[in-house]
């Protein structure tokens, strides 16, 4: 197992640390196993500022991770790979595909960006790796894949389509995770876990074989959550060995308020500046 020292920066949040710019976007830089991966990059205008406010060499990234398509995650693809243009794209084919959301009854784009889109045409096709099954970035990372839906109580948490007629749900199924080995149980990082938290957290202990959970970080994009999903949730969660929660993004306030209730001091409340070590 992965004993090397890990950091985790948080680079883009909807909560920004002092000097920092904010925007409804996530992006982690993830350093492991002797690898730098941009895990998602936000939705464009935040990335570069905060990264080299944070002294971030973006220059140093080896692979760009996308957890999914859209929007507010696939923004700053075209300045990590004008400044790493070595760098490697891990996502799945439907990241690309065109999606809305409804706000109010009306339909709004929530795909990747056209610059994104054209920024990923123009990699060598050796460059772009599809994430349609699981894959290792190294020995002690991994990559989930499409995450199996199992739970009753879970969905992709808003209204999302494939159409602006909203005619058809889309099931956001090229939302991944990623997990990183520790001597202490597993990493995970997550976008928006339109999988659902426990769909997630459960495929990735089975894919790892490793059960403890040392950290969840990322989205848990619960803000429009229920009482029944949160309480589910909440008691799956309570289940699980989870030493630390460091929840981000779309998780929502009551979620969070509900989240620290439960599990007390192994939620850790963050924002982009953050840089946690395991
Ligand atoms: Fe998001
Ligand atoms: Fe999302």
């Amino acid at each position: 197992m992965g004993a090397s020292p890990i950091a985790i920066t948080i680079l883009v949040d909807n909560q920004a640390g002092p000097g920092l710019t904010t925007e409804h976007g996530f992006s982690l830089w993830i350093e492991a196993d002797g690898r730098h991966i941009l895990f998602d990059t936000g939705q464009g205008p935040a990335l570069p500022v905060n990264a080299r406010t944070l002294g971030v060499d973006l220059r140093q990234t080896d692979m760009v991770v996308l957890s999914h398509g859209h929007y507010d995650h696939t923004g700053g693809i075209p300045h990590v790979l004008h400044v790493a243009p070595n760098a490697h794209v891990y996502c799945h084919p439907a990241v690309v595909q065109p999606r809305y959301s409804l706000r109010n009854g009306s339909p709004k784009p929530a795909h990747m960006p056209s610059e994104s889109m054209a920024a990923l045409d123009r990699l060598p096709e050796k460059h772009l790796r599809w994430t349609s099954e699981t894959v290792m970035l190294s020995e002690n990372i991994g990559l989930t894949g499409p995450i199996p839906r199992q739970t009753t109580f879970e969905d992709t948490g808003g209204a999302f389509f494939l159409d602006p007629e909203a005619r058809h749900a889309d099931p956001i199924e090229d939302d991944l995770a990623l997990w990183i080995k520790t001597d202490q149980g597993l990493v995970v990082c997550v976008g928006c876990c339109h999988a659902g938290i426990i769909n997630t957290l459960t495929h990735v202990r089975r894919l790892s074989g490793v059960a403890p959970i040392r950290a969840v970080i990322g989205g848990l994009h619960l803000l429009n959550a229920d009482s029944r999903r949160l309480n589910h949730t909440l008691a799956d969660m309570q289940t699980m060995p989870i030493e630390t929660v460091i929840p981000c993004h779309c998780t929502g306030d009551r979620a969070l308020d509900e989240l620290e209730a439960v599990m007390g001091a192994k939620t850790r409340r963050s924002r982009s500046g953050a840089t946690h070590h395991f």
